[in-house]
């Protein structure tokens, strides 16, 4: 069986499971849901398979309590954890990607640019609606998340470089903005947006 066809060894609720055993802040959980959400559908448009695309997103950040002193490590140890439950290379490499700058690694896939992209915009879509009167999702623009990208001084932790990695994957992106709100929208009650 080639890596690309090779499934998820375990369930989205154990994928789920997992997580909650190692990261503990909500927000950080959210920011994992968030990113699975986008995930899942960019897995659609790609005709790739949205559980491997969502559970890589769900278990990106499986670390990062444990390493966010130490950036050059984060996503080593969650390579070692889901390696160990047989997780297939892709999804590993996926995950080592989007932390590929402080690994000293290279972007190689589709994958490996979706998981970047998703999980970086998370942030931005979250900082946008929190600033509508309602903080709600739904009153969101998606012409709001493509202004504040240029505003540099909002939401300063958010890297816009990773974000436009979205256009590497064929994406524009005012596209890649209204994919990634309508995927946050449909679990904004999980996420309290
Ligand atoms: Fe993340």
């Amino acid at each position: 069986m080639t890596d690309q066809n090779q499934p998820v060894p375990i369930s989205r609720e154990e994928a789920l499971e997992l997580l909650k055993s190692y990261v503990h802040q909500d927000n950080l959980i959210k920011h994992c849901l968030a990113t699975e959400a986008i995930m899942r559908s960019l897995a659609k448009r790609f005709g790739e398979d949205p559980d491997k695309w969502g559970i890589a997103g769900l278990l990106h950040d499986l670390d990062y309590e444990e390493t966010y002193e130490s950036p050059a490590e984060h996503g080593k140890k969650t390579a070692e954890i889901l390696k160990e439950k047989g997780f297939p290379q892709d999804m590993i490499d996926a995950i080592l990607a989007h932390n590929a700058e402080a690994l000293g690694i290279e972007r190689k896939t589709r994958f490996d640019f979706a998981i970047t992209c998703s999980e970086c915009i998370t942030g931005l879509i979250t900082a946008t609606t929190l600033v509508y009167p309602d903080k709600k999702l739904k009153s969101v623009k998606p012409k709001s998340i493509t202004k504040r990208m240029k505003e540099k001084g909002f939401a300063r932790s958010v890297n816009r470089d990773l974000i436009r990695l979205c256009e590497k994957i064929d994406i524009p992106l005012p596209d890649f903005a209204v994919i990634s709100l309508e995927a946050m929208r449909e679990i904004d009650e999980e996420l309290g947006l």
